[in-house]
Parts: C-alpha cells; sequence; structure tokens
C-alpha cells in the first residue's frame, strides 16, 4: 500500500546506545534521496516534544548528518525516563505523574508529522504502541545494548556493549594473575544477562551470575576454592547488574534526593561478601555507562544502517505499527505488540549457557537446579 508522506519524525528515547547515529544517519538520508521527504529531529526524546516552550524540534538536512556515523550517543540527545503517558510534573514542591499522551498526538499533528519513527527499547516500543493505539502513524528501530527486546534476534548497540566488557575483562585478567586476587566486573543487564553472559564466555570468566539464573555465594566460593586447588590463583566473575541471590533481592543504590533507587552496585556487595566468606582478596570493578559510550562497532554501524534504511522503506509501503528487526541474516518487519510481549531473557538451559557449563564456567549454583526466567 502507497501512503501520503511529506514529513516524518525521529525520536530517539530511553538510555543511549552506539549506532543511534548511524541509525538516524540513515533514516535522513534514505527518506531524503530516495522519497524527498522532510525530516524532523524531535529533541531529548518525549520531553522535547512536549516542550513547554513547545516542541523542541529540527529539520534535519543531509549536511546535518554528515559525520555522525562513526559517533556514539545521539544528536537528538535522549531521556531515560520521558514518558508522555506518566510525565513527572513538580507543582508547588509536589512531583505529579500527569497523562500528557493527547498534547504528544496534537503536537505531532501541529507539527504537521504523517509518520513517527520512534528508535527504543523495551519501553520506548510500549510508549509507541499505545501512541499508536491514539491514532498516530509510527515504525519503531530495536535499540538497546541489553539486547533484551523480543521478536529481534539482536537490537544495535549490544555488540559494542559486549566488546566493552570483553576488553574489560581482559584488562582485569592481568591484574588479576598478577595480584592473585579475584577480580569482580559488574555489567549492566537488568533483567537480562545477555551481556554478562557472553562477555563472560568471550572474556574467560570463571563464573557468571546473571538475573535469570539466581546464584548462591556458597557456590561462587566454592568455584573460587576449586580454582585455588588446581593452582590458579586468581578468578574473574562477571555480575550483571540485576542478579540476586536465591530467595533474595536484586541490589539497589540510592540515586539522591527524590531521585529513588536504581540496580546496581552488586559487584561491589559480592566483593565484600566473597572477601570475607572465601577468605580471599576481592576488587570490584562496576563498568557502568562506559558501556553505552564511544564509537559504535563495525556491526553496530552497519546493523544501525540497515535499520534506519528499513525503517524508512516500511513507511513507504504503510505499514504502520511495526518494527524492523533482524531474523538471522534478513532485516524484516514485525508487529510491535510482538516486541514488547514480554523481554528477551537467556534461557537458563540455552545454548549458551550448556556452552559456558561445558566450559566449567559457574553461575554460582550448587545444585545445578536451574529457575526459569521472570
Ligand atoms: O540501556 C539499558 C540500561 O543500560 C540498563 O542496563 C541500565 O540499568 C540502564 O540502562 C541505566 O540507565 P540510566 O542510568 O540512563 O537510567
Amino acid at each position: 500500500m502507497q501512503t501520503r508522506v511529506r514529513r516524518i519524525a525521529i525520536s530517539t528515547g530511553g538510555g543511549d546506545c552506539p549506532g543511534l547515529n548511524a541509525v538516524i544517519r540513515a533514516v535522513v538520508k534514505t527518506a531524503i534521496n530516495e522519497y524527498g521527504w522532510e525530516v524532523l529531529g524531535i529533541e531529548d526524546g518525549y520531553d522535547g516534544l512536549l516542550g513547554y516552550e513547545g516542541a523542541r524540534v529540527r529539520l534535519l538536512t543531509l549536511a546535518d548528518v554528515q559525520g555522525i556515523l562513526p559517533r556514539g550517543g545521539t544528536i537528538l540527545g535522549t531521556s531515560s525516563r520521558s514518558n508522555p503517558f506518566a510525565m513527572s510534573v513538580t507543582i508547588g514542591d509536589q512531583l505529579h505523574i500527569v497523562d500528557r499522551s493527547q498534547e504528544a498526538v496534537d503536537r505531532l499533528s501541529q507539527l504537521g508529522v504523517d509518520v513517527l519513527v520512534a528508535i527504543g527499547g523495551d519501553g520506548s516500543m510500549k510508549i509507541a504502541n499505545r501512541l499508536q493505539a491514539l491514532g498516530v502513524r509510527l515504525v519503531g528501530i530495536p535499540k538497546t545494548i541489553d539486547n533484551d527486546l523480543q521478536a529481534t534476534d539482536l537490537t544495535f548497540g549490544f555488540d559494542t556493549a559486549l566488546q566493552t566488557a570483553t576488553e574489560a575483562i581482559d584488562k582485569l585478567h592481568t591484574t588479576a594473575e598478577s595480584h592473585h586476587r579475584v577480580m569482580i566486573v559488574e555489567v549492566m543487564g537488568r533483567h537480562a544477562g545477555w551481556i554478562g553472559l557472553e562477555a563472560g564466555i568471550a572474556g574467560g570468566a570463571d563464573a557468571i551470575l546473571i538475573p535469570e539464573i539466581p546464584y548462591e555465594l556458597e557456590a561462587c566460593c566454592e568455584k573460587i576454592a576449586e580454582r585455588n586447588r588446581s593452582g590458579s590463583r586468581f578468578s574473574i566473575v562477571v555480575v550483571a547488574e540485576g542478579a540476586m541471590p536465591v530467595g533474595g533481592q536484586p541490589h539497589y543504590v540510592d540515586t539522591g534526593p527524590g531521585g529513588g533507587r536504581r540496580l546496581g552496585g552488586i559487584g561491589p556487595h559480592l566483593a565484600q561478601q566473597m572477601a570475607m566468606a572465601a577468605r580471599v582478596e576481592t576488587r570490584a570493578t562496576v563498568l557502568g555507562h562506559l558501556q553505552r559510550g564511544g564509537a559504535p562497532s563495525a556491526f553496530d554501524r552497519l546493523l544501525g544502517t540497515r535499520f534506519g534504511v528499513a525503517a524508512v522503506h516500511l513507511i513507504a509501503r504503510g505499514g504502520f505499527g511495526r518494527m524492523v528487526a533482524l531474523h538471522g541474516q534478513d532485516i524484516v518487519d514485525v508487529p510491535i505488540e510482538d516486541a514488547i510481549a514480554s523481554l528477551k531473557l537467556v534461557p537458563p538451559d540455552g545454548e549458551l549457557v550448556r556452552v559456558a557449563r561445558g566450559l566449567g564456567i559457574s553461575f554460582g549454583q550448587l545444585s545445578g537446579a536451574v529457575r526459569p526466567g521472570r
């Protein structure tokens, strides 16, 4: 079906991610070169669309996207918490949550936007799906370093984050070996342990602790003891920020006044516990936002570019409410609903976990029993 389109808008929502600029560049170039459409860039996710002084948007030209392919971050800016269905508004000294979704719909129409390109992860796709129900024509592009979005084999950004985490493990290996220490590396992954699992295997970790497989401290200590007995006087433990002990809770850090709490800090916490329980010298490194920063890998530039081009062609075909996705080697499109049906978690009995177990990597379990992911 051919659809009349003159102007599209791009928004980058949620946490930033290497490859976002590659996507923006591909969308702008394809929209202008192949279809002659105008492209509006919305600044800072939905915050920019719902700015109180009016929408913060700018026309993106071919010149605007020149040279951005290798740059990390997003030239449009983003916002982790911005959701038109639940915007935080301070009235007096009170924080209120208000639904401004209809304003978002109206703003898009006032701006003459025919179709919105929503680039984001699970949260952004859920918002996109709800906006679509309010009549917004849109297509989605899957982004997240966590790789936890369903209906696509990969999201762009994951490969770069994986490389960053693996390089960090490599570096920690040499110092761990010199000092005969246990090095604990905390990586991102709130609910899904893909970065931890894959970086742990690629970096040769001795234990990998992920949210999908709750761990036992005793089992982690036993792994260290086993290595010591075999003459290896150092160990590397990779722990995802959302990992939790059997029957326990994930670890949170306070974000300061008004900020609430967020997942994190399991690495230093575990280092302390292991030092006490196993009587070994431990150090913890939290990789944090290093995993989101920096230049995208060649793979992410390519995947982001393919997604961006495919999203524009999808619009031209009238494929609204759909998200571009990678299936095997092919770029396809799927209903956004499929992408948000559930998070894509590491299957505890999947091939990669079996590979790791075969290599002798511990998941922090004494019994070998696994609990299914949430
Ligand atoms: O992009 C996903 C993610 O990297 C999570 O793994 C992490 O918990 C979160 O973003 C942190 O985001 P922020 O600090 O921007 O809120």
